[in-house]
């Protein structure tokens, strides 16, 4: 087989006006919503380097300027904080700006999580690339997207993230049934955006991580409106699965939706737990209100 193209580049769409939490999304992106104190998207972000990719599409809208701020250089803070002697912070803050090289392109009226997608055509040109959506966090010693990669080296395929979820949760992801191949590799044979549980093919959900080849651009530009009235990603995909064979990963690691309230509070706990600063502090606390919660019964 010919050498593929290394994928150079990957998509965040990050366009999504953040209804689950309102208040807080009213005036600040959701993806800015700290996990203890770096906002969601920055763990997306480095995962997306970790994967030694070094191009990030953001596909952004309205009110969304601060995300771009984040990831860029704040020179009179770090100077006042350098003169301060804070050295950790400022070094904090560099390692913010220079992660990534980040491009911006709006969406203008979202008509989609495949619109959005379609969006990065110019940016990503023909190449294969990654698509990370910014409520999957997923703690892993092998970052997930470098998982996929790898999977995608070696069968030269597009690749979706797959997360095995309960009768309750089939009817909210885009689900894929098929063989497997290995322990982890499914042979995708079905892919159905959020369907009835009883029309579902599996329990395989697709999760925020894709890498898809660029083939997937000319099947999105004639793309008609599915679930919701949008043009979705997981119907476009189908299609390439059609013609191109699409491969599922389940991925080793821990995902957490940090799109949803609970799933948002078990990240904060989860990545805080992992901090040596906060860990026992928090571990007593919670054993505080575990023992105070018994009392009360
Ligand atoms: C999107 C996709 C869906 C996928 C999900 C993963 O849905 O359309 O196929 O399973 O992301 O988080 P959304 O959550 O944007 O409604």
């Amino acid at each position: 087989m010919p050498t593929l193209p290394r994928v150079r580049k990957a998509v965040i769409p990050a366009a999504g006006l953040g209804t689950r939490f309102l208040p807080a999304t009213k005036a600040v992106p959701k993806e800015l919503l700290p996990i203890v104190d770096i906002p969601t998207i920055q763990y997306i972000v480095q995962e997306v380097m970790d994967a030694g990719i070094d191009t990030v599409v953001f596909i952004t809208g309205r009110g969304k300027e601060a995300i771009e701020d984040h990831f860029d250089q704040y020179l009179d803070l770090e100077t006042k904080l350098e003169k301060e002697g804070k050295d950790d912070l400022v070094a904090c803050l560099r390692k913010v700006r220079s992660m990534v090289q980040i491009v911006s392109v709006r969406q203008g009226t979202p008509r989609g999580l495949g619109h959005a997608v379609l969006c990065a055509r110019q940016v990503i040109g023909d190449e294969p690339f990654a698509v990370l959506l910014g409520d999957d966090l997923v703690d892993a010693k092998v970052p997930c997207t470098k998982q996929m990669l790898d999977v995608y080296q070696e069968y030269g395929k597009s690749v979706v993230g797959l997360w095995e979820v309960s009768d309750e949760d089939v009817p909210k992801f885009g689900i894929c049934g098929g063989k497997m191949m290995t322990d982890r590799i499914m042979e995708i044979s079905a892919m159905v955006e959020k369907p009835k549980l009883a029309e579902a093919p599996s329990h395989s959900a697709i999760v925020g991580r894709y890498i898809l080849t660029p083939a997937i651009f000319d099947i999105l530009e004639k793309q008609a409106p599915g679930k919701g009235g949008e043009i979705q990603i997981t119907d476009a995909m189908a299609t390439l699965m059609r013609r191109d064979g699409f491969l599922g990963l389940q991925f080793e690691g821990q995902r957490y939706d940090a799109g949803d309230k609970f799933g948002f509070l078990q990240a904060n706990v989860a990545y805080a737990l992992k901090r040596p600063d906060i860990r026992p502090k928090l571990l007593a606390y919670m054993r505080e209100v575990l023992a105070q919660t018994k009392k009360e019964g």
